[in-house]
């Protein structure tokens, strides 16, 4: 497996170009089932997310053809992908191809809207909880749907198509959302949506649906109307800047000092956290280009937060945040609340020399001059991209295993951060590597 290994201490300097959010392409792939026709999605990141749900839309019969280079474009960035569900194969999303990325389960919203039925393999739990379905469930069946559970499979069917109804969310759900917005974009009638998430993601997936021919408002507030459609169109949409790898590198900036630009970054996509960060002493500059990072390098100022739903804190930037207060003059408080299980980095961090204490869902970290590098595990996706940037900031060499985690989520990591003076590079390993440099031999 490959390991990363970063020599910590130097500042950050130069652009970072930001790429297109998969917790928005993820959803807006899916809506391309919605139509016979070809729906193109402009600014898809690579990434192994990506990549998998294109191998869970194709199992559905979704074909697709990717643009080649077009002029003044870097062809290693984000791409230009059609995504044609002319012909839908099967209803079945099976268990081997579902677990490996749970959000594909949200095709049974447009599987029940197109065709009738859906039988989706449950999602199962993650490192970060139990991750149920059940409002998801709920809300399909005030769309008429009738639901069984069968050999650890949703059977989700509907004999005259789905009917639009009234759903109050018992807790807001970016993913339930997303699922209800797409079914209920084909139901007969109109649907009203209460509690739901209002995240960026949200509104690109409902932009998305409207410019196939959707009658959806509301997205971004809390209640959501939608007037069913008979059928849908292809469209062409772009995908949204990740908000989460902008206050990610912005972090990272914050964490070891410099000056980066992140360049195509919206504030308005990450406000709450730019707030706190300017209040942890980082200097943030918003222009036409993108939002500008500065630090000297010196010690953080301590800041509590809670994670919430959009627009407050993003339980995606917890783990990094964590990161960043290890390292502040003081003790700061961090409570998460979305998920039940989400601290496993905090280990990590304490083989790194942090102070951080955990009591139920609230971590307590006490600031420390410097971090001492060591060998630590990725655990999860935002985890792995917080030792990274704990590793950017302590003293020596750090080797961060199981990074298989990183390529799900953050487009040509290494690279984006080598290229602002980093010293990190992947080392590609089978099960016994010695790596020379380190004089080391690591077993993963
Ligand atoms: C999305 O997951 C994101 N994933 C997550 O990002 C993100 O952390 C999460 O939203 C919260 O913002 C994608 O967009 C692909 P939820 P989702 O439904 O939709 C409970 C990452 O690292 N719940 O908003 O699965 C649930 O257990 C990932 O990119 C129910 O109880 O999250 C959780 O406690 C991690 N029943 C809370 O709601 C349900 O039916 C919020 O989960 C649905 C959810």
């Amino acid at each position: 497996m490959d390991r990363i290994k970063i020599i910590g201490g130097n500042k950050l300097n130069g652009i970072i170009p930001i790429s297109g959010a998969k917790n928005a392409a993820l959803p807006l792939m899916i809506a391309s089932l919605l139509t016979a026709d070809i729906l193109t999605l402009e600014n898809l990141p690579r990434l192994v997310d990506v990549e998998l749900l294109i191998r869970i839309l194709g199992n559905h019969g979704v074909d697709y053809s990717v643009n080649g280079r077009r002029e003044h474009q870097d062809s290693n960035y984000s791409r230009t992908v059609h995504f044609h569900a002319r012909h839908i194969v099967t209803t079945k999303a099976p268990y081997d191809l579902v677990a490996k990325m749970r959000a594909s389960f949200w095709v049974i919203g447009p599987l029940l809207a197109r065709i009738g039925r859906a039988e989706v393999s449950l999602p199962g739990g993650c490192a970060i909880g139990t991750r149920p379905v059940d409002f998801i469930l709920d809300g399909l069946r005030v769309l008429g749907a009738e639901i069984s559970i069968e050999k650890g499979y949703i059977d989700a069917k509907t004999h005259k198509g789905l009917v639009g109804g009234e759903y109050t969310f018992p807790k807001i759900t970016v993913g339930g959302t997303h699922v209800m917005l797409m079914a209920a974009s084909l139901a007969r009638g109109d649907t009203v949506l209460h509690n739901v998430a209002c995240e960026p993601e949200v509104i690109n997936l409902a932009r998305c649906l409207n410019s196939m021919g959707a009658n959806i408002t509301g997205a971004g507030t809390s209640e959501i109307h939608i007037s069913g459609v008979s059928s849908l169109s292809g469209a062409r949409i772009k995908v949204i800047p990740d908000r989460i790898e902008i206050g990610t590198y912005a972090i990272a900036v914050a964490m070891v000092g410099g000056d980066v630009m992140l360049k195509g970054s919206f504030p308005r996509l990450l406000d709450s956290v730019l707030q706190i960060l300017r209040k942890t002493g980082v200097n943030i500059i918003e222009n036409a280009e993108g939002i500008r990072i500065q630090h000297n390098g010196d010690a953080i100022e301590p800041y509590n937060i809670e994670t919430r739903p959009f627009p407050g804190f993003p339980t995606d930037l917890q783990a990094q945040f964590m990161g960043l207060m290890t390292r502040a003059n003081g003790i700061s408080r961090i409570t998460e609340t979305i998920f039940e299980n989400r601290f496993m980095h905090v280990q990590e961090f304490v083989r790194l020399g942090a102070h951080i204490a955990l009591s139920g869902q609230t971590a307590t970290i006490k600031g420390v001059k410097r971090l001492q590098g060591a060998q630590v595990m990725a655990t999860d996706l935002r985890a792995s991209v917080s030792l990274v940037i704990a590793g950017l900031a302590a003293e020596g060499e750090t080797i961060i295993n199981r990074v298989y985690h990183l390529d799900r989520g953050f487009e040509r990591l290494e690279e984006k951060l080598s290229n602002c003076g980093a010293n990190i590079k992947r080392i590609h390993g089978d099960n016994y590597l010695v790596d020379k440099s380190s004089s080391t031999a690591a077993i993963s």
